[in-house]
């Protein structure tokens, strides 16, 4: 194990802040670029079904063409790396076919023995589509890889912009997503904070822990 203190975890946690203004020159380095997209891979989901697609924006011109369907914020222009995190419309069979083929490529095994897992997910599937939540699903799992994404931004001195303030519709056209399985939930810019980003200095606004956090 390979853990980082406390106070190591503490400080990078309060490093961060949502970046308003990316300094353009600076470039996120191959290496940890490299691991933040693994952390991506990494992340947990239901059931382990991975019902997500991120596409990393870092041409030039797609990232610039982004800003018009960003509330015109400039983050996706200036950073170094424009992450789009999208969500799987639908969950079918096919899909948990798949899913349990990857088990078997990973843990070996028998596909048998992973008769009662498809039955359990197929059951979830079904009721999903019946009762029309097979997408909402799909994106609450987006927002743990989103999470996942911006804490390993921080803990490697990455500064991050997450953006709700985006238009799906246009990022799906603009990227090619429309009449795919997916589509847009969510962006996060990553790249290098610039030096006169004011809201780089502002104390952290968050309510008491005692207001947040009930032990019992
Ligand atoms: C899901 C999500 C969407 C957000 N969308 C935007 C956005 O479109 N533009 C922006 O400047 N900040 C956006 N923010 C940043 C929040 O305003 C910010 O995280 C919050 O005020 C807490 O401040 P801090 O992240 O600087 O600590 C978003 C944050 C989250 C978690």
């Amino acid at each position: 194990m390979n853990t980082i203190t406390t106070t190591a975890l503490l400080e990078q946690l309060s490093w961060r802040y949502a970046t308003k203004q990316f300094d353009a020159a600076r470039k996120i380095p191959g290496e940890i670029w490299a691991a933040i997209e693994r952390a991506l891979v990494l992340t947990p989901s239901s059931f382990g079904l991975q019902p997500w697609k991120f596409v990393v924006v870092s041409d030039p011109a797609v990232k610039k063409s982004l800003v018009a369907s960003s509330w015109n914020q400039s983050q996706p222009a200036d950073c170094s790396h424009h992450v789009v995190f999208a969500a799987r419309r639908s969950l079918d069979e096919v899909e948990i076919d798949r899913f349990l083929d990857s088990i078997v490529a990973a843990r070996g095994g028998a596909r048998a023995d992973l008769a009662g897992y498809r039955g359990m997910m197929a059951g979830f599937a079904a009721k999903a589509a019946k009762e029309g939540w097979a997408k909402e699903w799909a994106i609450r799992q987006v927002y743990i890889a989103l999470g996942n994404f911006m804490t390993s931004c921080a803990v490697l001195g990455v500064d991050a912009c997450p953006m709700e303030g985006i238009l799906p519709d246009q990022y799906d056209r603009i990227l090619g997503l429309e009449g795919t399985d997916f589509t847009t939930v969510v962006a996060c810019a990553a790249g290098y904070r610039a030096a006169d980003d004011k809201y780089a200095k502002l104390p952290k606004v968050r309510y008491a822990a005692a207001d947040v956090i009930q032990h019992v």
